[in-house]
């Protein structure tokens, strides 16, 4: 394995390049947003996940623009919001998100939850694609889609290609992001995305807490001399995932991304894995193709 580190990234289908490890901020209180933000730019984090339906994306925009630092050092996700899919509602949300953070480009717009049918799923996509050509956003993905809506996608990119006039006018899927710990693999979901090069990134990666003490993560923990967030946040880095752990405590924060001075031995990648499926946010990837 190359070794990794705080400033790895990686190669999107779209071109550009994704800081592997990222910052998350879901539930993360608008009014307190700018400052957890910064403190996780002052331990080296240059990614942050943000969404529509995070209320703050204002603040995390706040926080790239009065860097100081060039735009381009940062790498920013907003996400067109569940259950309001269609060409005109995702359109309007890339000018939405672009105002409220006011950013000259998103650098990943995803679309949240597959949530709205088929025919709003396709419209939403669509939307993404004018807005890359537009260059209002650089790469685009989708969220919480299980392998059914997946495959559908590419079906919405042929027809796209055909009926906007030829190969690329579909768009490119670069990035797909999924509830992914050792209590919830996902091992379909992730094969789909090896086999065509999209990027996985992996939300709840500390499971949100639920997890402490389960034997083989307390046991790596002790062995490594490191927290058993450190041992989840490393597992999920050496699967290839990007992984977005949240927090909004100082010294958590920097824990989180302390992360780059032990390695787990393939062995031990393997033992963390457990045979549950155990979300523990919510799971529209087994939502039927009609909902
Ligand atoms: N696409 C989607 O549908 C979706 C869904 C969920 C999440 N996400 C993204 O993924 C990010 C992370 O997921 P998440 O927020 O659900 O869960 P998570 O990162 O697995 O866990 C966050 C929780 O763990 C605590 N925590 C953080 N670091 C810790 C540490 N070192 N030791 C002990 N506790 C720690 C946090 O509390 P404190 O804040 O108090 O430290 C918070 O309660 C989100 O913020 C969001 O950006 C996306």
């Amino acid at each position: 394995m190359a070794s990794l580190a705080l400033n790895t990234k990686i190669k999107l289908p779209s071109g550009y390049e994704i800081p592997q490890l990222g910052f998350g901020v879901y539930q993360t209180p608008p009014k307190d947003t700018e400052t957890v933000v910064n403190e996780a730019f002052a331990v080296g984090y240059i990614h942050v996940d943000s969404a529509a339906a995070y209320h703050n994306e204002a603040a995390c925009g706040k926080a790239i623009r009065k860097s100081g630092l060039p735009r381009e050092q940062f790498f920013f996700t907003s996400k067109v919001p569940p259950r309001a899919l269609g060409y005109q509602a995702a359109k309007d949300q890339v000018e939405k998100s672009l105002t409220e953070s006011g950013l000259q480009y998103i650098d990943l717009m995803l679309i949240h939850a597959p949530y709205g049918g088929s025919a709003g799923r396709k419209g939403a996509w669509k939307a993404l694609v004018e807005a890359v050509e537009a260059g209002k956003v650089r790469s685009i993905g989708v969220s919480n889609y299980g392998v059914q809506h997946l495959d559908e996608l590419e079906k919405h990119i042929a027809e796209l290609e055909a009926e906007r006039g030829g190969l690329g006018k579909g768009g490119v899927l670069s990035v797909g992001q999924w509830e992914i710990h050792p209590w919830c693999v996902r091992s379909d979901i992730a094969e789909w995305c090896a086999k065509r090069g999209v990027a996985v990134e992996a939300y709840s990666p500390l499971v949100r807490g639920r997890r402490w003490g389960e034997p083989t993560l307390r046991e790596l923990a002790g062995k490594y001399g490191k927290s058993e967030a450190q041992v989840l946040v490393r597992w999920s880095l050496q699967k290839g995932y990007i992984p977005l752990p949240k927090s909004v405590n100082a010294e958590r924060i920097r824990d989180n991304a302390d992360v780059y001075d032990f390695e787990l031995t393939l062995e031990e990648v393997a033992e963390l894995e457990s045979d549950e499926y155990a979300p523990v946010a919510w799971d529209p990837t087994t939502s039927p193709l009609d909902a």
